[in-house]
């Protein structure tokens, strides 16, 4: 069983996420104690997808994130570098275009999402910063990106006791539902080290993202940051 460390060595987490593959989807909504479902209504209502439109939703994974998108009649392309969730994504939603790629390396031409969005993903890309810009690429001048990602409770008291969870309680729970609990461990340790919500937006205006803004779910556990492309 693999896990993933701290410097996000890539085929380190592609093997951690192949062997979640098959409980992953399960182990979320126990884990997240249900949050998980509203979190994705939330990206949904963001994305605001529309027929006709072209989605990107990289780190897809089993592209559970992604049926919100394709429901809408947006053409929906989930992609992710883990063989192993892209299979378990294909055995359960065969017509979706499950496509294999890094986010450092999109293998899509320039300008041709209407909108990029990434769930859960970003965290885990061994280079941020090159994601950020990748996605910007494929991008139509004028489309957004939406990232859905944990970050940092704003009430004090809470985040102490969120902390907590995350560091004691969560590698015991997930031992009991995950195939692969030292994932959880990863998990705890990545969500402490990633960006808080202005140092995230600081880093897509750093990828030329303009406009900017988040909003927090759940006070802060979770935060959806948008951006757009300049039009033309
Ligand atoms: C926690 S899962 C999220 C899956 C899905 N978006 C969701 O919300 O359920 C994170 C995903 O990021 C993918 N990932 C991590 N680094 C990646 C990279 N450099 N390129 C593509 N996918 C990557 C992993 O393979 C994994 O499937």
């Amino acid at each position: 069983m693999t896990r993933a460390q701290l410097d996000k060595q890539p085929h380190e987490v592609a093997s951690m996420f192949d062997d979640v593959a098959a409980n992953y989807d399960l182990t979320n909504d126990v884990i997240s104690l249900g949050q998980a479902r509203l979190w994705r209504k939330a990206v949904a209502r963001a994305v605001d997808a529309r027929p006709g439109q072209k989605v990107l939703d990289l780190a897809a994974g089993t592209a559970t994130s992604s049926l919100p998108f394709a429901a809408t009649g947006a053409y929906t392309v989930p992609c992710d570098f883990s063989l192993g969730m892209l299979r378990e994504g294909k055995k359960r939603h065969s017509w979706l275009p499950l496509t294999a790629g890094d986010a450092t390396r999109l293998p899509f031409r320039d300008d041709v999402f209407d909108t990029v969005t990434i769930s859960f993903g970003l965290r885990n890309v061994h280079d941020t910063d090159a994601a950020l810009r990748e996605l910007y690429r494929v991008t139509k001048p004028g489309g957004k990106v939406v990232i859905c990602e944990f970050s940092r409770p704003t009430w004090t008291p809470f985040r102490t006791v969120y902390m907590e969870y995350l560091m004691r309680a969560l590698p015991p729970v997930a031992r009991t539902v995950s195939s692969n609990p030292d994932a959880y461990v990863y998990l705890a340790e990545s969500i402490r080290e990633w960006p808080d919500q202005p140092a995230l937006a600081a880093l897509l205006r750093k990828a030329g993202w303009e406009k900017t803004a988040w909003r927090n779910l759940t006070g802060g556990v979770v935060a959806l940051h948008r951006g757009f492309k300049t039009q033309g």
